[in-house]
């Protein structure tokens, strides 16, 4: 893993030392100040692109192809909002996924399934533990956003998304939030719809370098990834983890995600 992972600026390898719990600290402020962290140049310099090479001829032939109109939610209807209501405005997602079970034994996965970055993040995200998902689809993804394709508005299931950049966009196919635009108890309607019309000033936009590991916390932090533009599609792994051991997905999850139960 050490030609893999630079553990000279981030020490994964070295767990429980001074320069690991400082990287934990720095992580968890970050989270507290801004919702997310990013470690930049996670990969050593070349290992992005290899994993691209690796993942490039299935994202190109057997690439699920997702495309669907929904509003932030993800849900038909929202019970105390009127269904005209700005909140609700429905916007367009498509992508290109491809999963775990397509791409054995890839550089990929052996970041995804490593034990000391399920401790890191662990340890960052205030867990005991993690454990990574049994389901042999949906425990890691590969997303593919090609020229005019984006993840559009949504707010995350999951306390916490991590990701790992492994090919930029030439423009666009950034990540732009919202950072707490709703709370557990205040769902803001009319400030969703304020962001939705493009008249939230406090929407901020990140520009992320390939194979930078990303952690974010999207519960209440509205976000999407914008249009891509240019001929090179933005390629990012999402990783999914979970404090329970053998999590796995419903036949139905499946096919919804992924066009296919097994
Ligand atoms: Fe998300």
């Amino acid at each position: 893993m050490k030609d893999i992972l630079d553990f000279d600026r981030y020490p994964l390898d070295r767990e429980g030392s001074a320069e690991w719990q400082q990287l934990v600290e720095q992580s968890i402020a970050a989270l507290e100040v801004d919702g997310m962290f990013n470690l930049e140049g996670f990969l050593r310099p070349g290992v992005a692109e290899k994993a691209v090479r690796e993942i490039r001829p299935v994202m190109a032939a057997r690439s699920h192809v997702h495309k669907r109109m929904h509003n932030i939610y993800f849900k038909p209807d929202i019970p105390e909002l009127a269904p005209d209501h700005p909140a609700l405005r429905k916007v367009e997602t498509i992508s290109h996924t491809v999963c775990a079970d397509q791409i054995p034994g890839s550089v990929v996965l052996a970041i995804y399934e490593y034990e000391p970055l399920l401790r890191f993040l662990a340890a960052t995200m205030g867990k005991t533990r993690l454990h990574v998902m049994q389901d042999p689809l949906a425990r890691t993804n590969v997303m593919a956003y090609r020229a005019g394709e984006a993840l559009n508005w949504h707010f995350d299931r999951s306390e916490f998304t991590t990701t790992l950049l492994l090919q930029a966009a030439e423009r666009g196919g950034d990540l732009e939030y919202r950072t707490d635009l709703r709370s557990d108890d205040n769902p803001n309607y009319d400030g969703v719809a304020r962001l939705l019309e493009g008249r939230d000033p406090e929407a901020k936009i990140l520009r992320m370098k390939p194979g930078t590991l990303n952690v974010f916390r999207g519960k209440n932090t509205a976000h999407r990834v914008t249009t891509v533009e240019g001929e090179r599609e933005r390629m990012i792994a999402v990783f999914s983890y979970y404090e329970k051991p053998g999590v796995m997905f419903s036949a139905e999850e499946r096919v919804g995600f992924y066009g296919r139960a097994a």
